[in-house]
């Protein structure tokens, strides 16, 4: 199609025709219906609150089941995110129900990391389906999605206010997930108490910018309920999976030796309201918002972190090709860049090194030769010690031979004279051996 006629096409207005009879797509509604029932549905519920809030019989009693449940202790050095996938039938629809806990919620002594690990849970979900999303060969189809729908925060009975605890971790969970707060166990708490403590935890939400799950209005279908239900937040709920007999019906309860409180009495708690919000009618736009609002944050943000824009700076749209393209040609930039800083760096390494070994070795030099005029005086003075010994030993030899010549005269003189002249003898032998020895020793 040429240029032109692709431009007069799409300047010629829409037109309303007429069928002549019946065609038939008018059954697109129940194609989708019964082909999402065939895939199935999936559900994540994310359950915040201190430990022994009663977040596992609230699980159990919405969905009518026993789920397995198992104590935290209140021991847990860190928040930990504890998620369990179960497959669940109504009818003829299919739902994957993941229940995530957060165990140990509340029991540091330190709780400013406590939103931390709940953050990350959700984020990693979000990076998950992301990741599928950019492969080349996805799978979204039969994809077991994660993604937290809506964090149920459980919120102690005190009656007071909202703990910073609470303020911070919904705060900080606010723009990834929809939260729907509840009062747990509000059984324990009066009806005027209650009362107040809702107002109370509503305006400490908004004066703190707190965004919770506002059940939507635009469905007419669904506005009037939905509207009316937004007042009644946050839910005062009670679980139980116990049944008491109330007149001659059997009914989900706590008793206690004042009385029984039914958990779907409406008049006793919300938790009817809760189940019908939750469950009856703002499933799909708890599923739908997770994909659309929470999801869509976090995967432009991730994209734009990583590069990616729909325009560029003079505000004209950019494909993701020229994306492409622009970023290999950054990257490689940067890469000849950091190859030149690791040459220099290479080159003033050896240089460094080569004048490091210049001066060891004009070191070395100096020490050799240090040690070469140390050796050589030495060396003198040991050939001075020699002379000085080698002279001391021919003195000695000399007087030796001497003292044996004036030995072997005095024998032969004795033998010569007599006795009676011993004393004279004696005296000049011993004046001439004198005098000899100092001829000698001159
Ligand atoms: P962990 O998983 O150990 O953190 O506890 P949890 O929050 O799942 O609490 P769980 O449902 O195990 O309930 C703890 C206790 O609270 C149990 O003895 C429940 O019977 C009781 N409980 C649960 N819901 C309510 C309630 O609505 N009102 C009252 N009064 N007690 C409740
Ligand atoms: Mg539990």
């Amino acid at each position: 199609m040429a240029a032109t006629d692709v431009e007069r096409f799409s300047n010629e207005e829409k037109r309303n025709l007429s069928l002549g009879g019946h065609v038939g797509f008018d059954s697109l509604p129940d194609q989708l219906v019964s082909k999402s029932v065939a895939q199935g549905f999936s559900f994540n519920i994310l359950c915040v609150g201190e430990t022994g809030i009663g977040k596992s019989t609230l699980m159990n009693t919405l969905f009518n089941t026993t789920f397995e449940t198992e104590e935290a202790s209140h021991y847990e050095n860190v928040v930990r995110l504890r998620p369990r996938t179960y497959d669940l039938q109504e009818s003829n629809v299919q739902l994957k129900l993941t229940i995530v806990d957060a165990v140990g919620f509340g029991d540091q002594i330190n709780k400013d990391e406590s939103y931390r690990p709940i953050v990350d849970y959700i984020d990693t979900q979000f990076e998950n389906y992301l990741q599928e999303e950019l492969k080349i060969r996805r799978s979204l189809f039969n994809y077991h999605d994660t993604r937290i729908h809506v964090c149920l925060y459980f919120i102690t009975p005190t009656g007071h206010s909202l703990k910073s605890l609470d303020l911070v971790t919904m705060k900080k969970l606010d723009s990834k997930v929809n939260i729907i707060p509840i009062i747990a166990k509000s059984d324990t708490i009066s009806k005027s108490e209650l009362h107040k403590f809702k107002i109370k935890i509503m305006s400490e939400l908004v004066s703190n910018g707190v965004q919770i799950y506002q059940f939507p209005t635009d469905d007419e279908a669904v506005a009037e309920i939905n509207s009316v239900m937004n007042a009644h937040l946050p839910f005062a709920v009670v679980g139980s999976t116990e049944e008491v007999k109330v007149g001659n019906k059997m009914v989900r309860a706590r008793q206690y030796p004042w009385g029984v409180v039914q958990v779907e009495n409406e008049s006793h708690c919300d938790f009817v309201k809760l189940r019908e919000m939750l469950i009856r009618v703002n499933m799909e736009d708890l599923r739908e918002q997770t994909h659309t609002r929470h999801y869509e944050l976090y995967r432009r943000c991730k994209l734009e972190e990583m590069g990616f824009k729909d325009t560029d700076p003079d505000n004209q749209p950019f494909s993701l090709q020229e994306t492409y393209e622009t970023k290999r040609k950054e990257f490689l930039c940067e890469l000849q860049r950091k190859e030149e800083e690791m040459r220099q760096m290479f080159v003033n390494k050896v240089k460094e090194t080569e004048s490091e070994l210049k001066e060891k070795e004009r070191e070395l030099h100096e020490k050799f030769e240090h040690l070469k005029r140390i050796h050589q005086e030495e060396k003198r003075k040991v050939e001075e010690k020699r002379r000085e010994l080698e002279e001391e030993m021919n003195a000695f030899n000399r007087r030796k031979v001497a003292v044996e010549t004036l030995q072997c005269q005095s024998l032969q003189a004795t033998s010569q004279q007599p006795l009676k002249k011993d004393k004279d003898k004696k005296k000049s032998s011993f004046s001439a051996w004198l005098g000899g020895l100092e001829l000698v020793t001159q």
